[in-house]
C-alpha cells in the first residue's frame, strides 16, 4: 500500500508533517534508489531507508517496560512524570501514539505493556479474553487464609461502586505479609481494592507477568521490543 511521504514520515514519528519538506533537504530519504524530496509524493513504506537505516518498526511497535514507581500511565503531564518520558523521542512523537496496554497506578511497578497498535490494546485489555495478570503485594497484615476461597468465589467479593462481583482471582500466600494475586479483568485500582474491602492495605504492589509475558530480570525504567505471539 502507497503513502504519501509526509504522513509515512509523521506517522513514525520523523518529523511533523509540516516539516517533512525541510527534513527531506536535510535527510537522505529513499525508496530503493530513489531520493524521495516531495513530501506530497507517493511510496510504498518497504524498502524506504532514512540515512541509510531501514524505517524505525513500520508495522508497529510493541513494547513491554519495567514501570517504576511514581510514574503515570497517563499522557497528560498534569498528572505527574509520565512513562511514555522513558522512551525515545521518536517514538513519544507517532501517530497514532504509543499507549499503555492498561494502566498501573503511579505506585504500583512492574510490566506495562506498550502499544501504538489500538486492536491489541482491545483485544489484551478486553474481559471477554481473560488475559491473566500476575501481581506481587506488599500487605500491612498478614493476609489470613480464608481469603484464597473468597477471592476464587467469583461471587462474593463485591468493590464499592460495582454491581458485579470481581470475577475469580486465584491466590497464594507465601508467607508473611506477602500475597501473589492474578486476575483475569482490570477494575480501576482493582488489586488495592479487593483487598481493602477484607480490611488490608497494600503497601507495594508489582506486575509480575501479563499473559504468558515475565518481567524477568529487565531493570525498572528499561524496555525492551516483544511480538504480540509471546503473549
Ligand atoms: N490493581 C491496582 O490496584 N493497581 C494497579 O496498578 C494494578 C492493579
Amino acid at each position: 500500500m502507497t503513502r504519501r511521504v509526509d504522513q509515512l514520515l509523521a506517522s513514525l514519528g520523523y518529523c511533523s508533517r509540516s516539516e517533512a519538506r525541510l527534513f527531506l533537504k536535510h535527510h537522505d530519504v529513499r525508496a530503493g534508489e530513489t531520493r524521495l524530496q516531495n513530501p506530497a509524493g507517493k511510496t510504498a513504506p518497504d524498502g524506504v531507508r532514512v540515512d541509510g537505516e531501514p524505517l524505525d518498526n513500520p508495522g508497529g511497535l510493541f513494547l513491554m517496560l519495567h514501570k517504576p514507581a511514581g510514574l503515570v500511565c497517563s499522557h497528560d503531564p498534569r498528572e505527574g512524570p509520565l512513562v511514555h518520558d522513558l522512551l525515545p523521542e521518536r517514538w513519544r512523537r507517532r501517530n497514532p501514539r504509543v499507549t499503555s496496554v492498561g494502566r498501573l497506578d503511579k505506585a504500583t511497578t512492574g510490566l506495562l505493556l506498550l502499544t501504538d497498535q489500538s486492536e491489541w490494546v482491545h483485544r489484551l485489555t478486553s474481559p471477554a479474553r481473560k488475559v491473566p495478570k500476575r501481581y506481587l503485594a506488599r500487605l500491612d497484615k498478614p493476609p489470613p487464609p480464608e481469603l484464597v476461597p473468597l477471592f476464587a468465589s467469583g461471587e462474593k467479593l463485591l468493590l464499592d461502586g460495582e454491581t458485579k462481583p470481581c470475577a475469580p482471582a486465584v491466590l497464594a500466600l507465601p508467607g508473611g505479609c506477602r500475597a501473589e494475586i492474578t486476575l483475569t479483568e482490570g477494575k480501576y485500582h482493582q488489586v488495592r481494592r479487593m483487598f481493602a474491602a477484607v480490611g488490608l492495605t497494600v503497601l507495594e504492589l508489582h506486575r509480575a507477568a501479563f499473559g504468558r509475558l515475565e518481567l524477568g530480570n529487565l531493570p525498572p525504567g528499561h524496555w525492551r521490543p516483544v511480538s504480540p505471539d509471546e503473549i
